[in-house]
């Protein structure tokens, strides 16, 4: 296992386990952790041996309680804190991974904690999460992506109901807006999470690939540019491919 200050990361059978690990402090996002992550992606991005990645939250409390209020509150000004926080930029490298991510969510999913979960492409909750963007409390918007990807993910409505009245929701209400796949009871997250790692590892990594550059790229186009992308990475594994590979 490796270890960097804010986070632990560990590779086994083909499945990266990045665990945020701050847990006396919620895992709160502070820069060393943006620092860290963003080495954390690169290794996974550029290692052929990960087919699959799991986010998790070190402790019993939290996934990640948002931006390190701590130390937002210490630099001249949240826009200052932020400015720092954008000189790398994390949530577009998390975006442009392109194994499948899976997020492993309990406890407190709050501000960068659900931004970060949105960067993965399936989130499994607990049974005693609850997800929430406080930023308005603290009169400013998110900024890790999660004002386009939660409304990619839930839709307008919901989406601007929980960036403008910053009201938690419950892991119940999570699944009923599809901001997670999944609800679990917290002792079988770990398992049901490393099961469906291990079931997409189990996979050619090309398809797996393939499959989220469709779905993730495709929807950001329009439906005709979208069935050219998906008729292009389709030939890659026509019968022409399947007899060079064999
Ligand atoms: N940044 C820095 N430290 C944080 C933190 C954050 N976002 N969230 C929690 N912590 C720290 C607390 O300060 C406390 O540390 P301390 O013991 O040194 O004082 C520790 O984590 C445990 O948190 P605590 O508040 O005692 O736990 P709780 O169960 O009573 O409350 C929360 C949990 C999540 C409701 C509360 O910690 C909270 O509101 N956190 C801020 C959430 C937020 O606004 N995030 C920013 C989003 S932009």
């Amino acid at each position: 296992m490796t270890g960097f200050d804010t986070l632990l990361y560990e590779k086994q059978d083909g499945i990266a386990y990045v665990t945020l690990n701050r847990p006396q402090f919620l895992n709160a996002y502070n820069m060393q952790m943006r620092d860290d992550l963003a080495e954390v992606l690169k290794a996974i991005r550029d290692d052929d041996e990960v087919r699959v990645a799991l986010f998790r939250g070190a402790g019993e409390k939290a996934f990640c309680a948002g931006a390190d209020l701590k130390e937002f509150l210490t630099a001249p000004s949240p826009v200052v804190a932020r400015q720092i926080r954008f000189d790398r930029d994390v949530w577009g490298l998390f975006l442009s991974v392109p194994q499948p991510l899976i997020a492993a969510l309990h406890g407190y999913v709050l501000g960068s904690g659900i931004e970060m979960a949105l960067c993965c492409d399936l989130r499994i909750a607990s049974e005693d999460a609850h997800f929430g963007l406080p930023e308005v409390e603290l009169g400013i918007i998110p900024a890790a992506g999660g004002t386009q990807t939660l409304p990619r993910t839930v839709g307008r409505g919901y989406a601007l109901e929980m960036l403008l009245t910053g009201r938690w929701i419950d892991a119940g209400k999570a699944w009923q807006i599809k901001l997670v796949n999944r609800v679990v009871p917290k002792k079988q997250l770990r398992k049901t999470v490393k099961q469906m790692a291990a079931r997409i590892a189990a996979h050619d990594p090309d398809v797996m690939r393939c499959a989220k550059q469709a779905v993730v790229q495709g929807l950001d186009l329009p439906l005709a540019a979208g069935l050219d992308l998906e008729r292009i990475l389709a030939a890659r594994f026509g019968p022409g491919s399947i007899a060079q590979k064999a």
